[in-house]
């Protein structure tokens, strides 16, 4: 089996971070949500890996490599315009051949991983698979229909009178009758042969679309606060360790990862939080659920709910929240003149000042 990783898109529900960076390469919990997805594979015994990329094709490309580093074999496989999830099986036709394989979306995190999907798939070798999750807001995505018995009768890309809550994770497991499907739809309103028009396809035509509804967590990270969000729930579980400088006055509060080379000084930091090798943070509060990236500099500010890229530089900023930053960032409180507050209060007084 092989797997069809697509990294391409303009990630426009991203920008501005995505103007200089690819949407599937911002980190979550301090690595590229790509690396999530390439792990699961991986895990699940899938080695051979091909990555459809578009124009941000040289940095996935510098940033994944030849796969090594992940045990797999990477080929990449450029899609010249993104026309499509159809269409980037399409180009990929001739690099799968007529192999069984597994198409997952770069930008989506599946915290459970895709072991038992993968190895049920085997068994009863369905003509396709499909992962479904349940959503408050299906317009956002493909949506399927089940009748009674659990059956997909029906699929549709991002409709306007949903017919059911149950959305289309961005992980599908094909065997090759999909190309069928894909040389026999046309391009849908947006202009892009859909994968979900492709599997509608099957569906009209007798063909076996097996759907597992899942339970754990699943996040398309399109936009900021899915990001945050998926960030959020993956410091849940990430490993504590002190790898750096803690100095006395600092307190490490739960979950904490400091990186190698990171410093905390004067500084209290609540998990589940990671502060990246070689930053150092003075005189201010981080997390909780907040990723700092390598190479900043935090000094006299409150970050919480937030993620900052390598090498961004944050300086009496007050407090921050729920923010994306990104890299090589400076975000500085406003020098004014201190204002001062004259008080002549009576015993007993209470007063909340807000600045
Ligand atoms: C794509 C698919 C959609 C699916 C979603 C999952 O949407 O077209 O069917 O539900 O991924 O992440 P897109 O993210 O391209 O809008």
């Amino acid at each position: 089996m092989k797997a069809l990783v697509l990294a391409g898109g303009t990630g426009s529900r991203l920008r501005p971070l995505t103007h200089t960076s690819a949407k599937q390469l911002v980190p979550i919990a301090n690595k590229p949500v790509l690396f999530y997805g390439i792990e699961s594979l991986v895990a699940a015994g899938i080695t051979d890996i091909g990555i459809v990329t578009g124009g941000t094709a040289a940095e996935i490309e510098a940033t994944v490599g030849d796969g090594s580093r992940f045990g797999a074999r990477v080929t990449y496989l450029p899609q010249g315009e993104p026309l499509g999830l159809a269409h980037a099986v399409l180009i990929a036709r001739d690099w799968l051949g007529e192999d069984d394989f597994v198409m997952y979306l770069g930008d989506n995190i599946i915290v459970d991983g895709i072991d038992e999907l993968v190895a049920d798939f085997h068994a009863p070798r369905p003509d396709a698979r499909v992962l479904l999750a349940k959503v408050a807001d299906p317009c956002a995505f493909g949506v399927a229909e089940l009748d009674p018995e659990g059956r997909v009768v029906r699929l549709e890309e991002k409709p306007r009178a949903p017919r059911s809550d149950l959305a289309l994770v961005g992980v599908y497991l094909f065997t090759p009758v999909v190309h069928r499907a894909i040389r026999a739809i046309s391009p849908s309103a947006r202009g892009e042969l859909e994968i979900t028009d492709a599997l509608q396809w099957l569906v009209a035509h007798d063909y076996v679309v097996r759907p597992t509804v899942i339970t754990g967590y699943w996040k398309d990270t399109g936009n900021a606060a899915d990001m945050l969000e998926a960030n959020r729930c993956v410091l849940e579980s990430v490993v504590p360790a002190r790898l750096g400088s803690v100095d006395a006055a600092s307190e490490l509060v739960g979950r904490v990862r400091v990186e190698p080379g990171a410093k905390i000084v004067r500084s209290r930091i609540v998990g589940p939080a990671v502060i990246g090798g070689d930053s150092v943070i003075t005189d201010s509060h981080i997390g909780a659920s907040t990723a700092v990236g390598r190479d900043c500099v935090i000094t006299g500010s409150e970050v919480e709910f937030s993620i900052v890229l390598d090498g961004s530089r944050i300086d009496h900023a007050g407090r921050l929240e729920g923010s994306l930053i990104g890299r090589g960032v400076e975000v500085s409180g406003a020098r004014r003149a201190p204002r001062a507050h004259r008080l002549v209060l009576a015993d007993h007084s209470k007063v909340q000042l807000t600045s």
